[in-house]
C-alpha cells in the first residue's frame, strides 16, 4: 500500500495548474446516460472516482473512447443493463448519481444501496423520495435499490427537498430531464458543481431554468442530444493548494482555476492574513512568510463554508495565533482527522461537532493514518507545515480526489514522495 513520505518546514513557492473538478465530472459522466447521442467531455480529472465511475458506465453498456488529456467520448446508444453492482457502489457512493438517468431515460434501475462512510450515515432518502414524487415504484431487496418508473415513464412533479442535498439535487434534476412535464426542485443545492452539471444538461438540449438558485424548474424533452462539455476546476483542490501555502508560510499561483467558486474560502484566507490577487481563471495567495492568524470556520451548503475545505483549515489553524472554533454541520462524523493532529502535537479539543482549535508554534512529524479523502489532505497539510518527518498512510483515500498530488506539491517545492510497503 502506498505511503506519501513529507519532510516538512520548506513554505510552498511556485504555480501549478488545477485539475477539473471531480464532484462535477461524476454527475456529469452519469448524465451522459441520458442521452443516446455520443457525449464528448474534457478536463476530466485523473482520478481513481472517474476511473470507477467509467468502469460503472461500461457495465451498463454505454462505449468508452478515451482521447489525449482524459477528454473522453461517451456513447449511451446501446446501454443495455440497469444495474449498478455492489462492487462498484461500495467503492464510490457517486454511483448512486446513475439511479435519476437510467429510471428517467430506460423507466428502471437496480442501484446497491450505498452504506454510510467514514464521515457520515449519508443517507439517500431525499433522492428516493423525489423519484417516487415523479411516480416511480421503489423497493428496497437483497440490498439493492429496486426502482421502476410508471408505463409512459416518470412524470414532472414539485419536490421539496427538507435537507439541502447536493447528490439529491443532481440526481433529480437528470431525472427529470427527461420526465413528462414540468418539474419544480425546492430548496435545491445551488453548489458550482450543480451549476455545471445544469450547464452540461442544457447543452445536450435540457431546458431548465433557476440554475444556480434554491429553485430549478425543469420542462421534460423527449430527447437529448450530443454535445462537447468542458468540465470547471476542482475548486476544492484549489482550496486546498490555497491552505497550504498559507499553512506552510509560502506564496503561490494557481492556474486554470475559477475565483468566483470560493468566495467563502479566499475572505478566510484573507482573514489569516493571507494576501488574495485574482483573475478571470488564476488566484495569487501571498502569505507574506508569516504566522497566520486564528480563523473560525462553520461549514454549509454553497454559498456558506465547503465541509470540502474543514479539515484543510483546521490543519492551517493548528499553527496560527490563537484559538479557532471549527464547526461542522454537514456531516456528523467530519473532525476524523483532529485525534491524527494531536499526536503530531496540535492542540485540538473536540466537543459535538465543534473543534476548538489552539494554536501552537509548531507540529512535529509522526506517522499518522488517512481516514477519507479531505481528511487526507489535511494531514498532507500538517505534515508539510511539520518539523521532522511524517508518513501518511492509506492515502488511497487521496488519490481518489487529488490528481498528481505529490508531483503538484514536488513543483510548490515541497520535500514529498511516494512510498510502497
Ligand atoms: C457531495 O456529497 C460531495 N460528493 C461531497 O464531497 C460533499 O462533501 C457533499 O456533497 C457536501 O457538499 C460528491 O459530489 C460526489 P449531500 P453528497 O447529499 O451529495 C444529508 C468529497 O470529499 N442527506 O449534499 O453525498 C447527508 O447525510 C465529498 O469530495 C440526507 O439526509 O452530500 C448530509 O448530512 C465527500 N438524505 C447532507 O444531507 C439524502 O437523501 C448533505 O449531503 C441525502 C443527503
Amino acid at each position: 500500500m502506498d505511503k506519501l513520505l513529507i519532510r516538512g518546514g520548506c513554505p510552498l513557492h511556485g504555480e501549478i495548474r488545477i485539475s477539473g473538478s471531480k464532484n462535477s465530472a461524476l454527475p456529469i459522466l452519469a448524465a451522459s446516460l441520458l442521452s443516446a447521442e455520443p457525449i464528448q467531455l474534457n478536463n476530466l480529472p485523473h482520478l481513481h472516482d472517474i476511473t470507477t465511475m467509467l468502469d460503472l458506465l461500461g457495465c451498463l453498456g454505454a462505449e468508452l473512447t478515451v482521447g489525449e488529456k482524459l477528454t473522453t467520448q461517451i456513447d449511451a446508444a446501446n446501454v443495455n443493463s440497469f444495474t449498478a453492482p455492489y462492487d462498484l457502489v461500495k467503492t464510490m457512493r457517486a454511483s448512486i448519481l446513475v439511479m435519476g438517468p437510467l429510471l428517467s431515460r430506460f423507466g428502471e434501475a437496480q442501484v446497491a444501496f450505498p452504506g454510510g462512510c467514514a464521515i457520515g450515515s449519508r443517507p439517500v432518502d431525499i433522492h428516493l423520495r423525489g423519484f417516487e414524487a415523479m411516480g416511480a415504484d421503489i423497493v428496497i431487496e437483497d440490498g439493492y435499490i429496486n426502482a421502476r418508473a410508471p408505463v409512459g415513464g416518470l412524470r414532472g412533479a414539485t419536490i421539496f427537498m427538507e435537507t439541502v442535498t447536493v447528490g439529491g439535487t443532481e440526481n433529480l434534476l437528470m431525472a427529470a430531464v427527461l420526465a413528462k412535464g414540468e418539474t419544480v426542485l425546492e430548496n435545491a443545492a445551488r453548489e458550482p458543481e450543480i451549476v455545471d452539471l445544469a450547464n452540461c444538461l442544457v447543452a445536450m438540449g435540457a431546458r431548465i431554468e433557476g440554475i444556480g438558485s434554491d429553485t430549478l424548474r425543469i420542462s421534460g424533452v423527449d430527447a437529448l442530444h450530443a454535445c462537447d462539455y468542458t468540465v470547471m476546476p476542482d475548486r476544492i483542490e484549489t482550496g486546498t493548494y490555497l491552505a497550504a501555502a498559507a499553512a506552510t508560510g509560502g506564496a503561490i499561483k494557481l492556474k486554470q482555476t475559477d475565483p468566483r467558486t470560493l468566495d467563502a474560502v479566499l475572505v478566510k484566507l484573507e482573514e489569516c492574513g493571507s494576501d488574495i490577487t485574482t483573475g478571470d481563471d488564476w488566484i495569487e495567495l501571498d502569505s507574506k512568510g508569516r504566522r497566520q492568524r486564528a480563523v473560525s470556520v462553520r461549514t454549509a451548503p454553497y454559498p456558506g463554508f465547503p465541509t470540502d475545505m474543514q479539515a484543510q483549515f483546521m490543519a492551517l489553524n493548528t499553527t496560527a495565533i490563537g484559538t479557532a472554533q471549527v464547526i461542522e454541520t454537514i456531516f456528523e462524523n467530519r473532525l476524523i482527522q483532529t485525534h491524527e493532529m494531536n499526536r503530531m502535537g496540535a492542540q485540538i479539543s473536540i466537543e459535538g461537532n465543534t473543534a476548538l482549535v489552539n494554536g501552537v508554534e509548531r507540529l512535529t512529524g509522526a506517522p499518522v493514518m488517512a481516514s477519507d479523502l479531505r481528511a487526507s489532505a489535511s494531514l498532507v497539510i500538517a505534515g508539510l507545515m511539520a518539523e521532522g518527518e511524517t508518513v501518511v498512510d492509506r492515502i488511497y483515500h487521496i488519490d481518489r480526489g487529488y490528481e498528481c498530488i505529490e508531483e503538484k506539491l514536488q513543483c510548490l517545492g515541497a520535500n514529498i514522495r511516494r512510498i510502497s510497503d
